[in-house]
């Protein structure tokens, strides 16, 4: 019956308590990969370093200048964290849009226009003769040998600048600030969103050693034993690595719970064979999820009478958004469903918005529960890290997915208490974003600075 059929198609997408164990076990074997010399230049999950050495210990102090770029937004911010006194950090920021066509530009175009939004900032506050030191929250893979140094790996999510990758994103900036000759600035720092947001919340609560993003993207950091990063020298303390978990499975090994329809959104993407954990777990990929599998259901008869329209074949228009507004509604508000499928353009039946609000309920409770798996993996190693049979740790969180979705985050934490039995994780909400972790981090970087000199 057509009910089998729908049924059927859905059911790929529930992950058995045992397919989950797996997941967990198979992100542990490649954080440990990552980590180790040999497998970490090929590694899946790259365990980048991010040479930031400790969370906010309160004495941080000053007044930054901080961009945030990678996210849904572009923000250019002034931080002002006052000493002695916790919760006293004081924030002024602007967002600006960067069009599409400059993302996918050239990347000389890219950083020409982050240096005029930063121009227009500095008028705007009347501080374009004060050299602020510069924190740099950049959210993509990086391959850093410094706090202020780091070669984009490769672009992630929606961006693909020419003649950026391979190249050290501060140099990118410093070059870009001489070609407009118009202002000076001291780039401090460059700062994954994963560690901005874990910073931020790390400055509430010092039992904060991770930060995780189920936004636009999906990544997570967490605070790791030096003896155990293999490629950097050193054996004492802890540094933050910045996982890039979202490369998970470019290896193959995920490639038993992948659909047609997660092959499918990764052969239509920026980046294909690239990025899959992302690709199943994050807000800029799970619509597109979705809208692969409304178009198979109506070819088949089973939805929309039918008829594929050119809106279902417009790429890009569940955003996560709408996916948290479809999943708000219980099935019996179909006429609140409906509305909001018709203001998609979709013209549905009340059979057909109940059948697309369960797709949805597949592929993002789906997503939750393998970000709650990588979760659990990830607390269960800082928990062996530190030889301890019960770890409390809380988790720094953002980005959309987690703050939009009505299930998202809840599924998430059932998963993490299921497969990580002996860690109790709490999770904070970074409520300013990460540009008050990208300050933090210039304030802790000038602190070491100064005690060197
Ligand atoms: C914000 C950070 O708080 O969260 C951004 O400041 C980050 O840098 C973002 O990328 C993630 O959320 P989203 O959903 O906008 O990608
Ligand atoms: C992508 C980026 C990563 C970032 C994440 C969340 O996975 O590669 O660096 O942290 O998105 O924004």
């Amino acid at each position: 019956s057509q009910r089998k059929e729908i049924d059927d198609t859905l059911a790929t997408f529930a992950l058995s308590p045992t397919q989950l164990q797996e997941v967990k076990a198979k992100m542990r074997v490649e954080l440990e990969r990552g980590l180790k010399k040999d497998s970490h230049p090929t590694a899946s999950v790259k365990m980048l370093p991010t040479y930031v050495y400790r969370t906010p210990d309160g004495t941080e102090r000053g007044k930054y200048l901080a961009l945030d770029l990678g996210g849904t937004n572009f923000r250019v911010l002034v931080v002002k964290i006052r000493t002695g006194m916790r919760n006293s950090v004081r924030m002024y920021n602007k967002i600006y849009a960067i069009p599409l066509e400059i993302m996918q530009g050239t990347g000389e175009e890219l950083f020409d226009l982050i240096v005029q939004c930063i121009s227009d900032f500095l008028d705007y506050m009347g501080m374009k003769n004060t050299r602020l030191p510069l924190g740099f929250t950049f959210s993509f893979p990086c391959n850093q040998t410094g706090i202020d140094k780091g070669d984009l790996v490769s672009w992630t999510k929606g961006f693909k600048a020419t003649d950026c990758e391979g190249y050290d994103v501060v140099d990118m900036l410093r070059e870009a600030i001489k070609r407009r000759n118009e202002f000076d600035l001291d780039i401090v720092a460059i700062v994954n969103d994963t560690v901005g947001t874990m910073m931020t919340c790390a400055y509430e609560d010092p039992k904060c050693q991770i930060g995780l993003i189920a936004g636009t993207g999906s990544n997570v950091c967490y605070m790791e034993e030096m003896n155990n990063i293999e490629f950097v020298e050193g054996d004492e303390g802890q540094m933050c690595v910045n996982t890039e978990w979202g490369g998970f499975g470019e290896n193959d090994n995920t490639e038993d719970i992948r659909t047609r329809y997660d092959r499918e959104v990764d052969g239509g993407s920026l980046n294909p064979g690239k990025q899959r954990f992302e690709k199943m777990t994050s807000g800029m990929y799970l619509g597109e999820i979705v809208r692969q599998i409304l178009i198979d259901l109506t070819k088949r008869g089973l939805l929309f009478r039918g008829r594929i329209t050119e809106r279902l074949k417009t790429k890009g228009i569940f955003e996560t958004k709408f996916l948290s507004q479809i999943e708000r509604y219980s099935s019996h508000l179909w006429h609140k469903l409906r509305s909001i499928l018709q203001s998609l353009g979709l013209d549905s039946t009340c059979d057909d918005s109940i059948i697309v609000k369960e797709v949805c309920g597949a592929v993002s409770r789906r997503a939750a529960q393998l970000c709650g798996a990588g979760m659990a993996a990830v607390v269960d190693k800082i928990r062996e890290n530190r030889g301890l049979d019960h770890l409390e740790i809380t988790v720094g969180v953002d980005g959309t997915l987690y703050k939009l979705h009505p299930h998202f985050s809840t599924i998430l934490k059932d998963t993490v208490r299921e497969l990580a039995p002996n860690c109790k994780v709490d999770f904070i909400l970074s409520e300013d974003g990460s540009g008050k972790g990208a300050a933090l981090i210039t304030a802790v970087a000038q602190q070491l600075a100064n005690s060197i000199d």
